[in-house]
């Protein structure tokens, strides 16, 4: 006998401003008669919660909120279960849902508790920073971390929607605006013309960029939901990313982090005759003139040690992406010697 089994992964996207009329939406008014546990951080809980909690509520959906301490600790196992147990508590049903309202962080966390509570209840994600919503509140990747390394326990599980209202973004710190232009500048390897235009046009359309972010991230997380293939490219400047987050006990936010991750690699195929000098340059200037991190601090020793249990690493080495251009990359396997040599060789130019 053979079965073909498949899978629908669906997920509905809005980007809109969408907070203060929530209540309008149609899957939100079908939670009418559910329990909704909204989480969320002590810095956006003043600013979002209630608009969010009325909304809801205004449907009929009972919420209870459960607030962290803001920042990347509080993707921590305590948190974990500690939101286990208010949905325990509150005997929250398969039918109930979670509402993550926040930053990258609080989708992670809160996504994780939903999609591993009763072995998965729904959840919906309301990404309030730049990073989160051209990037972690889309795709399904949730995660908590251990003292051993980032992200190390999560799960892949859709969200049932997203809802991106730029006008949130209004109340961002700057140093979290430079967070999220450090994942943007990932974009900006990875898509290329269309992005780049837009980020040179003298007034910058915000709304324009994260769409054309989440409609990238949302056709590749399509085409390899599972991120076996295809998906790793978003990997781009990750490895050393993380690397980098935890030597600095995550005082340096993933977006930092992540812009240094690909300055070293576009300084590596720059270093090894892939990209054109006028290509180098335009970039180069980008990353000055947005004011990002240079990486010339970092020693290879150091990330290849904090390298050792990233999630793409092996015994014999580990997966990284490299690009052969703008909008050209592709992912290599490399031994701990490569990888090591390729990190000397860049560092030191
Ligand atoms: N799952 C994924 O696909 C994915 C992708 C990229 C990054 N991530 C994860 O996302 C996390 C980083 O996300 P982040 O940069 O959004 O960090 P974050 O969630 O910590 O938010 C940054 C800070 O901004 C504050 N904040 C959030 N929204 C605000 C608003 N509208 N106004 C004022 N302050 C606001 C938060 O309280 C926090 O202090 C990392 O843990 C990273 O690993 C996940």
């Amino acid at each position: 006998m053979r079965l073909d089994i498949n899978l629908a992964y669906s997920c509905e996207l809005i980007i809109d401003n969408c907070l203060h009329t929530l209540g309008s939406y149609p899957s939100i008014r079908a939670l009418a008669g559910k329990k909704a546990l909204l989480i969320t951080d002590n810095i956006v809980a003043p600013l979002y919660a209630d608009t969010v909690s009325a909304q809801l509520c205004s449907c009929g959906v009972t919420v209870i909120t459960h607030i962290v301490q803001s920042g990347e600790n509080a993707k921590c196992v305590d948190n974990y279960l500690s939101i286990i147990d208010t949905l325990a508590n509150n005997n929250f049903t398969r039918e109930d849902i979670v509402v993550n309202l926040g930053g990258g962080t609080i989708s992670d966390l809160g996504g994780f508790c939903a999609s591993t509570y009763k072995r998965g209840i729904a959840y919906i994600n309301i990404p309030t920073t730049l990073l989160a919503q051209i990037d972690a509140g889309i795709g399904g990747k949730t995660a908590i971390n251990l003292p051993q390394g980032k992200n190390l326990l999560g799960v892949i599980s859709n969200p049932q929607l997203i809802l991106c209202d730029t006008s949130t973004l209004s109340t961002l710190p700057s140093n979290e605006w430079s967070n999220g232009m450090g994942e943007l500048l990932k974009y900006c390897l990875l898509i290329g013309k269309p992005l780049l235009h837009l980020m040179s046009s003298w007034r910058i359309n915000l709304s324009n960029i994260i769409s054309i972010c989440a409609e990238y991230k949302a056709g590749i997380v399509k085409e390899d939901f599972l991120d076996y293939n295809k998906r790793k490219l978003l990997n781009l400047g990750h490895t050393v990313a993380h690397a980098i987050e935890r030597m600095s006990n995550y005082t340096t936010p993933h977006g930092l982090a992540v812009a240094q991750g690909v300055l070293l690699t576009v300084k590596y195929a720059y270093a090894v005759g892939k990209l054109t000098n006028a290509d180098y340059d335009s970039l180069i200037n980008m990353y000055t003139q947005l004011n990002m991190p240079h990486i010339d601090h970092l020693c290879a020793d150091d990330i290849i040690d904090y390298c050792l249990n990233d999630k793409k690493a092996s015994n014999g080495g580990l997966e990284i992406i490299l690009i052969n251009g703008i909008a050209d990359c592709y992912i290599e396997t490399v031994s701990w010697q490569q990888f090591h040599s390729i990190l000397t060789q860049t560092l030191s130019k």
